[in-house]
Formats: structure tokens, C-alpha cells, sequence
């Protein structure tokens, strides 16, 4: 990972990463969609079934719902947003991906941020959000508010907000209510941040 010097290379780099045991059982390696010189980095969780096929993040039915969302504040991945996730290979079953499995990943998470130095991040759901905040409280508390990330190799803290995950809304859609206040919570800070 520290050896890329750029997002593509770090691409590559993850193709080419054997050690993370979740490779055995995935179709695809899973890493970005999007624009690469976006100001704006979404960090989601893990591919599922329709990644694994696809090849892409987000490519599902909550990749959708994703899409609709960031729609809503003028962010798309075919303008300006990347898109990835902390784990490159699906877990079998959609399983949570475990402790090992996220610290082969997350050196090249950290990675892509320091090579992109985005000026904000969305962290999509609890996993996301565990594996790059210090704060260790739930979801449903960290949705919605304005944290910093510090990860290595980044010039400056990064601002990141917390998000639903849209596979959590599409379980349990009365929460969608939760996920609108939070878009617009987003707008404003994206404006606050000069986005
Ligand atoms: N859920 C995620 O968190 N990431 C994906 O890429 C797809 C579904």
C-alpha cells in the first residue's frame, strides 16, 4: 500500500494482495467506483453478491438506494464522488467481516486517503465507521454528526460524517426518515467545508 502513488497504482496493488483470507471464497476484488480526482470519498462496508459478480462497490440494491441518496445533495459517482469499501473481498454469507479480515484492508484504506486527501468523507454504516473513528458508540448515535479522521499519511484531519447504511434502511424503512434528516445535516456541512 505505501508504495502506490496513486490511486490506480493502489488499485493494482490491492488486486495483486493475496494474504487477506476472504480472497479465497470471492469472485472479484472489490476496491473503487467513481471519479478518482473526486473531492468527495464514501467508505461503505463490504461487496456483497452483486459486487462479487460485478466487480464494482455498490452495485446492489442498497448500492441504489446509495446512489438515490448522494443524489439528493448533488454528489454522483459518474461526477464527483469515489467510492469504495474497508473490505475488498466479499465475507461469505454477508457475514460482518472480522477483526483480521479489516486489518488486512485497512492499510490500503488508509492508503487511499492519503493519496487523495479528500476534503470530506462519508463512513457508511457501523462497520465503516468502527474501523476508521476512534468513537466506539453506535450507529444510530454517530449518524448524522461531523467527526475528523486522522489516519496515517494524511496532511490534515479529514472531516467525515456517518451515514445509515442504505442496507440497513431497506431492512428497516421507517429509519429512512433518519437517513433524510441526515442528507440534509450533509448538505449543510458539505457547504460549511467549502465542497
Ligand atoms: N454494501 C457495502 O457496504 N458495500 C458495497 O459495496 C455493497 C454493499
Amino acid at each position: 500500500a505505501e508504495a502506490a502513488d496513486s490511486l490506480d497504482a493502489l488499485e493494482a496493488a490491492v488486486r495483486g494482495y493475496t494474504e487477506c483470507p476472504l480472497r479465497q471464497g470471492a469472485q472479484n476484488t472489490v476496491v473503487f467506483d467513481g471519479v478518482k480526482s473526486a473531492r468527495v470519498l464514501v467508505i461503505g462496508e463490504a461487496p456483497g453478491r452483486d459486487e462479487d459478480l460485478a466487480g464494482k462497490p455498490f452495485v446492489g440494491r442498497s448500492g441504489q438506494l446509495l446512489d438515490r441518496m448522494f443524489a439528493e445533495i448533488g454528489l454522483s459517482r459518474t461526477k464527483n464522488l469515489l467510492i469504495t469499501n474497508v473490505i475488498y473481498w466479499r465475507p461469505p454469507g454477508n457475514r460482518n467481516p472480522d477483526p483480521a479480515e479489516l486489518a488486512h484492508c485497512l492499510p490500503f484504506v488508509e492508503r487511499t486517503l492519503a493519496l487523495m486527501q479528500p476534503q470530506a468523507v462519508f463512513l457508511i454504516g457501523g462497520v465503516a465507521a468502527s474501523a476508521l473513528l476512534p468513537a466506539k458508540d453506535g450507529v444510530l448515535k454517530m449518524r448524522g454528526r461531523a467527526f475528523t479522521l486522522e489516519t496515517r499519511g494524511l496532511t490534515k484531519p479529514v472531516n467525515a460524517m456517518v451515514m445509515l447504511h442504505p442496507a440497513y434502511l431497506l431492512r428497516r424503512p421507517q429509519d429512512k426518515r433518519l437517513a433524510w434528516a441526515d442528507l440534509i445535516a450533509a448538505e449543510t456541512w458539505l457547504k460549511s467545508l467549502g465542497v
